[in-house]
């Protein structure tokens, strides 16, 4: 059963839907098939492959697995997959030309499993990348995993804002504020708003069941994007590199449930 509360999201009517036991289980399902996409997506990165093979083979991966690509179609969005490359902050189109040596390329998607729906970013090097690249790479991965720790029940939304952007700020680079995380259920876009900057102890409380994303986007250089001409793919305003690592996670009575970790590989 779904439970719905008919909380107030400051000032913006729109309901935060609280999900059950149930729902938290069939989304957990969904992205551990999306976790597993990631899982093979890097295994195929390397110089040379096209980020339009990349999502061929998510929509051919998914299907086969019994689930749809939710993004294709999405508001005349026309892919699976968002492929973003080195400046592209995020929504970049797959295309066909090979990646690089040295580029850096954050694939996101939304996987739809039986209703149930999951949604992870993830950004990988190709090939070998420079000192400054790997760092952004690194610290947006932890920024990830520092804003989850905050995720749990009477906390408030911008305690995750605030542990993202102190530490990304901290070692030098900035967090992108057009784009924020979002709650995530039936809809793929659902309430809360998850900034990934903050106050600590301001906005709205966190409770037992609710289930969003939290996805930084973080730039080497200042945080504005600006949009492209195709009306979708944001990029930074000074073409500095920009990463991005996302994951849907649920409020369980013990704290943050990662509903898409991938596996520790061995
Ligand atoms: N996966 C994205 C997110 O993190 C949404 C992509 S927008 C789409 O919210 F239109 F491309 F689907
Ligand atoms: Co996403």
């Amino acid at each position: 059963m779904i439970f719905v509360t008919a909380q107030l999201c400051e000032g913006m009517k729109k309901m935060i839907v609280l999900k059950s036991q149930r729902e938290i289980e069939k989304m957990k399902k969904s992205g551990e098939l999306l976790a597993e996409v990631h899982q093979q997506i890097k295994k195929l990165i390397a110089p040379g492959i096209t980020t339009w093979e990349i999502e061929e083979f998510v929509d051919r991966f998914l299907r086969e697995h019994g689930a749809t690509p939710e993004q294709k179609g999405y508001k005349g969005y026309q892919y699976a997959t968002c492929a973003s490359i080195n400046d592209e902050i995020c929504h970049g189109f797959p295309r066909k030309e090979p990646l690089k040596e040295g580029d850096i390329v954050t694939i996101d998607m939304v996987v739809n499993y039986d209703g149930a729906l999951s949604d992870s970013a993830w950004s990988y090097a190709v090939g070998n990348v420079s000192d400054e690249a790997n760092k952004l790479l690194e610290v947006t991965e932890k920024a990830l995993y520092l804003g989850i720790e905050q995720a749990k029940a009477g906390n408030r939304v911008g305690d995750i804002g605030h542990a993202i952007q102190t530490f990304v700020e901290g070692q030098g680079f900035s967090v992108v504020r057009d784009f924020i995380g979002h709650g995530i259920g039936a809809a793929m876009h659902e309430k809360p708003d998850i900034p990934h900057y903050g106050l600590p102890g301001k906005g709205i409380r966190l409770k037992e069941g609710m289930v969003f994303t939290i996805e930084p986007m973080v730039n080497i250089g200042a945080y504005q994007s600006k949009m492209d001409n195709n009306g979708w793919t944001a990029r930074t305003v000074d073409g500095s590199l920009s990463a991005q690592y996302e994951h849907t996670i649920a409020i369980m009575p013990d704290g943050p449930m990662i509903l898409t970790e991938q596996k520790k590989s061995l």
